[in-house]
């Protein structure tokens, strides 16, 4: 099947049931996008299709056949994602970082539907998990990206 991924057309060998993220990480190398739970829990595995943001842990390869998929490496040519790495690195984000792609891609889908969020759509949008408790960086991150001159 073909998959349209960060721009680019990839011809994948792979069942249909096929979780994307095997396919994004051990077909085609993008390691970027992490493994956590595998169960859609803790939002590690997150990519955008089409701008919104999905799990690719439980996410069928033969449903995002056609769809645009966007993932980490790629994310700073989008706009509001450039926008969103750039407060994550002004804010220092980051602990061990093995969450962060997933958290980036979470703040980019809320910020591409609603350019200044509220605490609790924030509250709402941000739920991927962190074990390094990353959070109150985030949750700081996401204020400065709410504040609607910087929308
Ligand atoms: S690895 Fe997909 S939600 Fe945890
Ligand atoms: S920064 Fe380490 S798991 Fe989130």
């Amino acid at each position: 099947m073909q998959l349209r991924i960060n721009q680019q057309t990839y011809q994948v060998d792979a069942d249909a049931d096929t979780p994307l993220l095997w396919v994004i990480r051990d077909d085609l190398g993008l390691t970027g996008t992490k493994y956590g739970c595998g169960l859609a829990q803790c939002g590690a595995c997150s990519v955008l299709v089409d701008g919104n943001v999905v799990r690719s842990c439980v996410t069928p390869v033969a449903g995002v056949v056609g769809r645009e998929i966007t993932t980490i490496e790629a994310i700073e040519a989008d706009d509001v994602g450039k926008r969103v790495v750039a407060t994550w690195v002004e804010r220092q984000v980051a602990q061990c970082g093995y969450c962060q792609s997933g958290q980036v891609m979470a703040a980019t889908a809320l910020l591409k539907h609603t350019p200044a969020p509220n605490d609790a759509q924030i509250e709402a949008a941000m739920i991927n998990l962190c074990r390094c408790g990353t959070y109150n960086a985030i949750r700081t991150a996401m204020h400065d990206l709410a504040k609607p001159e910087r929308a």
